[in-house]
C-alpha cells in the first residue's frame, strides 16, 4: 500500500484490533467500578480508538477532548504545535486516550498541563506503545499493543494527515 511517496505493509487487522480493545475497555471498566471516569480523548489521532474504547464501556462515564500534535512526516518534533484548553476537569478521575506513545514528549506534555487542574486521579490508556523509543518515566496504564519503533498509520493514525480512514494497521516498509 502506497501514501504519497511511502510504502506499506499490513501489519494489526481490524479484527484483532477490535479483540484488543474490547479487553481494554472491560479491564478499565473492572478498575473504575463505582466511579464515574473521565475519558479524555486526545486529537486527532486517538478519535477512532476511543469511539471503539467507549462504545465497548459499560457503566457512567463523562468524554472530552484535547487537542495536539507534534509530528511532521514520520518524526516527531518534540515541538508539540496546537492546543485547546480541556474543559472543567476538576475533581475528575481521568483517563487519558491516546492513540499511540512514541518519545512520550506528548504524554509529558499532557501531564504537566493536568498538574495545574484539580484532579482528583488520572491515568494512561494508549492503543499503541514503542518502548524502545519512549523517554520518559510516566507509566502508561492500559497499553494495546507494544509494538517496535517503526511508523504506522490507519485507524485513527496518519502520515502527513492521510491514512487515518483505513480500518487496519500497516507499518512502513523498510528496505
Ligand atoms: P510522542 O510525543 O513522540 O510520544 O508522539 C505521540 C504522538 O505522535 C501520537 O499521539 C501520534 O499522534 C504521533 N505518532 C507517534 N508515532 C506515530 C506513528 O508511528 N504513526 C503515526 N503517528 C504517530
Ligand atoms: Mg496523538
Amino acid at each position: 500500500m502506497t501514501i504519497q511517496n511511502l510504502q506499506f505493509e499490513l501489519f494489526i487487522t481490524q479484527d484483532d484490533i477490535n479483540k484488543r480493545v474490547e479487553e481494554l475497555a472491560k479491564s478499565i471498566q473492572k478498575d473504575y467500578k463505582g466511579k464515574t471516569p473521565t475519558f479524555l480523548i486526545i486529537l486527532n489521532g486517538a478519535f477512532m480508538f476511543a469511539s471503539d474504547l467507549i462504545k465497548h464501556y459499560q457503566g457512567e462515564c463523562r468524554i472530552c477532548f484535547m487537542r495536539l500534535s507534534s509530528y511532521r512526516g514520520t518524526r516527531s518534533t518534540g515541538n508539540i504545535s496546537t492546543y485547546l484548553e480541556a474543559e472543567q476537569l476538576d475533581n475528575q478521575d481521568i483517563i487519558i486516550v491516546e492513540d499511540i506513545v512514541d518519545t512520550g514528549n506528548s504524554i509529558e506534555y499532557i501531564i504537566q498541563n493536568l498538574k495545574t487542574k484539580n484532579l482528583k486521579s488520572y491515568s494512561i490508556a494508549s492503543l499503541f506503545y514503542k518502548p524502545d523509543a519512549y523517554k520518559k518515566p510516566y507509566s502508561i496504564d492500559y497499553i494495546g499493543f507494544k509494538i517496535p519503533d517503526k511508523f504506522i498509520v490507519g485507524y485513527g493514525l496518519d502520515y502527513n494527515g492521510l491514512g487515518r480512514n483505513l480500518p487496519d494497521i500497516y507499518q512502513l516498509k523498510t528496505s
